[in-house]
């Protein structure tokens, strides 16, 4: 899978990307992650990438060309591609949705708006899959690019190792321990169930279905 972030602050994503799993999946070749920042597609001296919206009101809009032109770069080095616009309006991110882009894309676009949003004809031209992470507003389309970016990439096969399986077929555990088996806070002892200790599989996820 391919990754192609579109906005004008891509670095901002650069070190979540260079931790742990997605690191991972990077340097195994599982995942590609590009990045286009949309002040290099602006043809003015300036590279100025907003202006003020029409019909008056607060803030800055993006402008349509730069992206476009973004948008075409990461085409062209791309097989088949969803673009994917964020904003609080758009169909509600989930697993199955990850597994829909997982199985049918090899290329996912995201554009990160910013400020007031992104001038519509961009989602009218390119026809783009409107999603929004969760009923809140965010500054700007970073946070969701990463959000779907990590649950698409753990849903790949290869990826968590046998962990997703696990996870998936067992029954995964909501309360999870380690040890200390048991430790003192603040006058009071807590202590692993004993059960979990037991090595018994069968009565383990008994519990766990409990919980
Ligand atoms: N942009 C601003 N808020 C958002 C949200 N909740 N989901 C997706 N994109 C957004």
């Amino acid at each position: 899978m391919k990754y192609h972030i579109i906005s004008i602050f891509p670095e901002s994503l650069k070190s979540y990307l260079e931790s742990s799993l997605l690191k991972r999946a990077i340097e195994n070749k599982v995942i590609d992650v590009l990045f286009y920042n949309i002040r290099d597609y602006t043809e003015d001296k300036h590279n100025k990438v907003d202006d003020r919206p029409y019909g008056g009101g607060p803030g800055m809009v993006i402008s349509a060309l730069p992206v476009l032109s973004a948008v075409e770069e990461a085409l062209s080095k791309s097989d088949k591609a969803l673009i994917v616009f964020f904003t609080p309006h758009g169909e509600s991110f989930s697993n199955v949705m990850a597994d829909e882009i997982r199985g049918e894309y090899t290329d996912v676009i995201f554009i990160c708006g910013h400020y007031e949003g992104v001038d519509a004809r961009v989602t009218q031209i390119l026809k783009t899959k409107n999603v929004s992470i969760g009923n809140y507003v965010l500054t700007g389309g970073e946070l969701p690019a990463l959000v779907m970016i990590d649950a698409i990439t753990r849903r790949i096969p290869g990826v968590l190792g046998d962990e997703l399986s696990v996870e998936e077929n067992r029954i995964a555990t909501k309360e999870p321990y380690t040890r200390p088996e048991c430790f003192e806070y603040k006058g009071e002892e807590y202590c692993v169930p004993e059960v979990l200790k037991s090595g018994h599989h069968a009565k383990i996820d008994e519990f766990r279905k409990g919980e």
